[in-house]
This record gives structure tokens, C-alpha cells and sequence, in this order.
């Protein structure tokens, strides 16, 4: 089983043709890692994951059901397999992080109110914002409203994952911990993610790095090269609508292309 499959689709925003031909898949516990400049196509593609947006031909597939042409309501399901982590944040302001977090269990309504604040408690102890529960999103800094972003995109223990650009405009180190709940959720819960971004060191550590869960359960995360496994973590690059390159970190580097070098450099 694919967990997100692209075939052959296309699509236009009036003139204009932002993605031709695309096809693409990950697989369950893999993180593709998708670069191409701004305008390439890549929050489209996310958006036609969750259904947001049709291709105008081809087929998408979650989980190998084919959604390209389902109702709203036919999407209500996969939709509670996919978690977003949006390129804005797009917290609700008026709601504390609590609230933002419980949102989803609240318009379901299959969960009581003793349930609802556990998870959010357990999520926000995942991200590490365990005092963050009744702050508003104005009170927070950047990379705070980012880790409450995915841990509002985990409710329910989703097995697919959409990241977009999550660590655009953050320091170095608040940055590492976010690839560090990526790599978490990759290794340990078997996630299969989209990580789109233009960081190419938050990509290089998603590329090299892997997470063990120590028998006291603490995580600690070791590197490629001192432990020889492979990192489920791949890259595709976009250019005129199309993948322009597909594979490895080692052999994106490697590859006898101008435009690539340019945008690695
Ligand atoms: N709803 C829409 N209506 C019209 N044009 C759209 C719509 N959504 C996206 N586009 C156009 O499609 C192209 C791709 O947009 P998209 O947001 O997918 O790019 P992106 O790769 O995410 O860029 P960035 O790196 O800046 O986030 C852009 O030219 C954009 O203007
Ligand atoms: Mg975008």
C-alpha cells in the first residue's frame, strides 16, 4: 500500500499551468521532502491530498483509494486520516492553544470533555509546551505557534502527515525541533509526511538523522553515518510543473544539473 499517490496530473489556475504530468508517491513511514521555487505548485499538491483542490485531470490517491473525484462528504474520512500543518500557522486567535488543539475532537463530538483535554495535554507534552495550554497565539513566539500547529494536525493519530514550509523564518534551534518531532513521528509511529520547505539544513537533518526510543523511553536521535541504516526520507524537487528530481539527499547533490546546484547553493 502507497500512502499518497500522484498520477499523472494536471493542473491550471486560469492560463496559467502549475503542474503537469505530476506523479508521486510515499510510501507508509516515509518523508518526502519537496523542493522547488516559490509558485512551483508545492501547497497545491497538498491541498489536492486533502481534497481542497481538484486536478483538472489525473488521479490522487490516499491510502489506495482514489479521491480525485469524491463529494465533501465522501472526503470527510480520509480527511480524519490526513494531518495539515499550514505554511501560515492558521491558529484561531480568539481561542487559547487548548481550545486551537481541541478544535477537530470538538466538531466531531465523539469524545467527552475529560478525553478532549487529555489528548491535548498529551500532544502538547509531545511538542514540549506543556505550560502553553491557556495562552492565546498572540502571546506565543513563532516557533510555538508552530509546534501547536502539528500538534493540532496529530489529533487522532493521523498516518499521513502534510507539512508546509514549518520551519520558514525560524532560528536554528527552534528549527532542529521541529525536524526533531518530524523524525519522532517518522521513525517511532511509522507517519508517512510531505515536508515542503526551502530550508535545505532542516532537509540535510530529515535526510541523515534517525530516532530511537531508548528502553527508559527517552528518544535519542543518532546519525546515518555512525549507525548504518537507512533514513525513510527521499526528495523531490519541482520545476515547470513537473519533478525535475526524485531520490536521494546523497544523489540530489550529486546530480549534473544547473538549476539544481543553483538552488542547493
Ligand atoms: N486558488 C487559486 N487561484 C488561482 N491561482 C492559484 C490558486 N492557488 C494557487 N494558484 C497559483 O498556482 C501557483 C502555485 O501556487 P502554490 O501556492 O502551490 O505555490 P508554492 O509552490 O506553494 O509557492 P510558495 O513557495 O511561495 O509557497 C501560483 O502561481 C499561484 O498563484
Ligand atoms: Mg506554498
Amino acid at each position: 500500500m502507497s500512502a499518497i499517490r500522484f498520477e499523472n496530473v494536471c493542473k491550471s489556475f486560469d492560463e496559467k499551468v502549475v503542474l503537469r504530468d505530476f506523479s508521486m508517491e510515499v510510501q507508509p513511514g516515509e518523508t518526502k521532502v519537496m523542493l522547488g521555487g516559490g509558485g512551483s505548485g508545492k501547497t497545491t499538491i497538498l491541498k489536492m491530498v486533502l481534497g481542497l483542490v481538484k486536478p483538472d485531470s489525473g488521479r490522487i490517491f490516499v491510502e489506495d483509494q482514489e479521491i480525485t473525484s469524491l463529494t465533501e462528504a465522501e472526503l470527510m474520512p480520509i480527511r480524519k486520516k490526513i494531518g495539515m500543518v499550514f505554511q501560515e500557522g492558521a491558529l484561531f486567535d480568539s481561542l487559547t492553544v487548548g481550545e486551537n488543539i481541541a478544535y477537530r475532537m470538538r466538531e466531531d463530538g465523539t469524545c467527552s470533555e475529560e478525553e478532549q483535554e487529555e489528548t491535548v495535554r498529551q500532544l502538547l507534552g509531545f511538542v514540549e509546551l506543556r505550560d502553553a495550554m491557556d495562552k492565546f497565539p498572540a502571546e506565543l513566539s513563532g516557533g510555538m505557534m508552530r509546534r501547536v500547529g502539528i500538534a493540532r494536525a496529530l489529533v487522532g493519530n493521523p498516518p499521513i502527515l502534510l507539512y508546509d514550509a514549518p520551519t520558514a523564518g525560524l532560528d536554528p534551534i527552534t528549527a532542529r525541533t521541529i525536524c526533531e518531532l518530524v523524525i519522532k513521528l517518522r521513525d517511532l509511529e511509522g507517519v508517512a509526511s510531505i515536508f515542503v520547505t526551502h530550508d535545505l539544513k532542516a532537509a540535510k537533518t530529515l535526510a541523515s538523522e534517525f530516532a530511537e526510543a531508548q528502553p527508559n523511553g527517552e528518544v535519542v536521535f543518532k546519525s546515518e553515518e555512525e549507525n548504518l541504516c537507512l533514513v525513510n526520507t527521499h526528495f523531490v524537487m519541482l520545476k515547470d510543473g513537473t519533478v525535475l528530481f526524485e531520490g536521494t539527499d546523497e544523489t540530489l547533490r550529486n546530480v549534473n544539473n544547473e538549476y539544481i546546484q543553483d538552488f542547493l547553493t
